[in-house]
């Protein structure tokens, strides 16, 4: 299966369900995830705001700016990862997104995740935490990684804030940076548990 061919032709389908989608009044409302299809790192925000729905892209805009300098400096180049959002309109005055709102675009959001297959999702603010980690709160559990049972399958959830909240408080600002220097050293520990669970079958397909 080619990825970037199957998330092409996801973004077809939603631009073509359009008219059944909240908050879109056309096919050119929606702002699609971008990144490396390869990637192990996948990035949930909320919903586009208003410099993401002029440009078509996520996190384009201040708090995007931040995100974008934040993963360069840890060493993970915004083009190496997937960075997507729950809700993929903007809605009016940069409003929070609805349970609504949220529900309608979950069917594209879950096959995103399913097609990109990424090894650590990494949430950005209470909406898309709250698809993983629901009856959590955000200052209790940032920057820890959490794995999950979801939808039939373990996936690792790193909550963080989002970008915004850390354009709005220095001190949030600070944790932010530090839970995404966080990252690689995860990458590398899930790199090894894989080795381990590998090392693991294979001594036991010897026994069998
Ligand atoms: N905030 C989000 O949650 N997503 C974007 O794409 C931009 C700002």
């Amino acid at each position: 299966m080619d990825v970037a061919v199957e998330l092409e032709k996801l973004q077809q389908e939603l631009e073509n369900s359009f008219s059944k989608l909240p908050l879109a009044s056309k096919k050119t409302d929606l702002v699609h995830g971008e990144g490396d299809p390869q990637t192990k790192v996948m990035l949930i925000g909320e919903a586009p705001g208003y410099h993401e729905s002029v440009e078509r892209r996520p996190f384009v805009g201040r708090s995007g700016k931040l995100l974008r300098k934040v993963l360069k400096e840890v060493g993970l180049p915004p083009e190496k990862v997937w960075i997507s959002n729950i809700v993929k309109v903007r809605p009016p005055e940069n409003r929070d997104p609805t349970p609504e709102e949220i529900l309608a675009f979950r069917p594209f959001l879950n096959r995103e995740i399913e097609l990109i297959d990424p090894e650590i999702i990494v949430t950005l603010g209470r909406f898309s935490m709250a698809k993983f980690l629901p009856d959590v709160k955000i200052s209790q559990v940032h920057g820890r990684l959490h794995k999950v049972q979801w939808e039939g399958r373990p996936m690792y959830v790193m909550p963080m804030y989002h970008p915004a909240a850390g354009l709005r408080s220095t001190q949030v600002k600070e944790s932010f940076i530090a839970d995404f220097q966080k990252i690689p050293k995860i990458l590398v520990w899930l790199k090894d548990q894989q080795a381990v669970k590998k090392t693991k079958a294979e001594i036991e397909e010897i026994l069998f």
